[in-house]
């Protein structure tokens, strides 16, 4: 194979196999063996062997990990990254509805969603390639944690479609029930003591120094969140519907993961939904998250000194106790 060839291989197998990686990851519906998706890995990691000046930085092969992080880099967020007003009230959350109501005259459409339990996140993309994933820290700065999301199979290193030049996504890193459960059966063979549930065991694995470790714990994510200077989005849920198409893992409202409604009855029908269907769910979650949609209404709403006042989260009673007890 010359030079040209080799290039063109490389670049072909690429896109196949992120093309693979986001039928298996993010939509949970492989098109090929695992055998025939290691070949093609395979494949790929011997022709870069061979002419590793033909890599992508974004080359499928970096999932693996290897990368070492002595000491995580701080970073200054472009936008601050806050943390929502919560409840465990509904009283609260019509209380809430009919403020907003009260501060403008307009009809406000909300989207309901789920609140994550996992690891909020950043993650910087230039040209359609992931140049930097950032933790939330203190909201005003956070830590350089690329080399370990690199590793999330559902988190895509090079876009796909039209995606704006720079923007930044946010959303939640977790570990799915089933992840975290092979990982303690495993800890409890060997004698090592145990994790004590899948938020912590994301948050300490995602601030491991070993990326081949992180690579190996199957960390997970959905990103809800779009931030840029110039976005030509109107509102929030079509933000997410976008960056949906460009290859990352978001809500659907056919899982009912999301949902946009008019009405505190909607909002409410979201939250009893999910209250009870929860405990189905491969990984936790540990409320609702209701945002006011419209871009231009989220401005005029503003924000207190900690959070928006354009969204709000209803948290679930959990049953840490009962567990115990069990
Ligand atoms: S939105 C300005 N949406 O909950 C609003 N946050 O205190 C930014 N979380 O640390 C957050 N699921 O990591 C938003 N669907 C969701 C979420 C969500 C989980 C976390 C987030 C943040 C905390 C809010």
């Amino acid at each position: 194979m010359n030079k040209e060839e080799a290039k063109a291989a490389i670049l072909s197998l690429s896109k196949e196999i992120d093309q693979h990686n986001y039928h298996y990851y993010v939509e949970s519906n492989p098109q090929i063996s695992d055998y025939d998706f290691d070949m093609l890995l395979n494949r790929l990691q011997q022709l870069e062997l061979e002419h590793p000046e033909f890599a992508y930085d974004y080359s499928p092969t970096k999932r693996v990990g290897g990368d070492i992080t002595k000491k995580f880099e701080s970073v200054v967020h472009r936008f601050p990254m806050l943390s929502l007003a919560n409840t465990y009230s509904e009283e609260e959350i019509i209380d809430w509805e009919t403020r907003l109501k009260k501060v403008t005259d307009e009809e406000l459409n909300f989207v309901c969603e789920l609140k994550y339990d996992g690891v909020a996140i950043g993650i910087r993309y230039e040209n359609g390639i992931m140049t930097r994933a950032v933790t939330r820290g203190d909201g005003t700065q956070g830590e350089d944690i690329t080399a370990n999301v690199r590793t999330i199979r559902s988190i895509p290193l090079k876009l796909i479609g039209h995606f704006p030049d720079d923007f930044e996504i946010r959303g939640e890193i977790f570990m799915p029930l089933a992840s975290f459960n092979a990982l303690n059966a495993e800890r409890e063979e060997i004698g090592e003591q145990l994790f004590a549930n899948p938020r912590n065991t994301a948050s300490g694995t995602l601030k491991m120094q070993d990326s081949k470790v992180v690579a190996e714990r199957n960390l997970d994510s959905y990103l809800y969140g779009v931030y840029g200077d110039d976005l030509s989005f109107e509102g929030h849920l079509s933000a997410v519907e976008n960056a949906g198409s460009w290859g990352f893992k978001v809500p659907t409202k056919e899982k009912n993961f999301i949902q946009r409604t008019t009405s505190i009855e909607g909002i409410m029908d979201f939250i009893h939904y999910w209250d009870k269907a929860r405990h189905g769910l491969p990984f936790e979650i540990d409320g609702v998250v209701i945002k006011v949609d419209n871009y231009a209404q989220q401005r005029k709403l503003g924000f207190t000194a900690k959070s928006p006042r354009w969204a709000i989260a209803f948290k679930f009673k959990t049953e840490r106790v009962e567990t115990l007890l069990e």
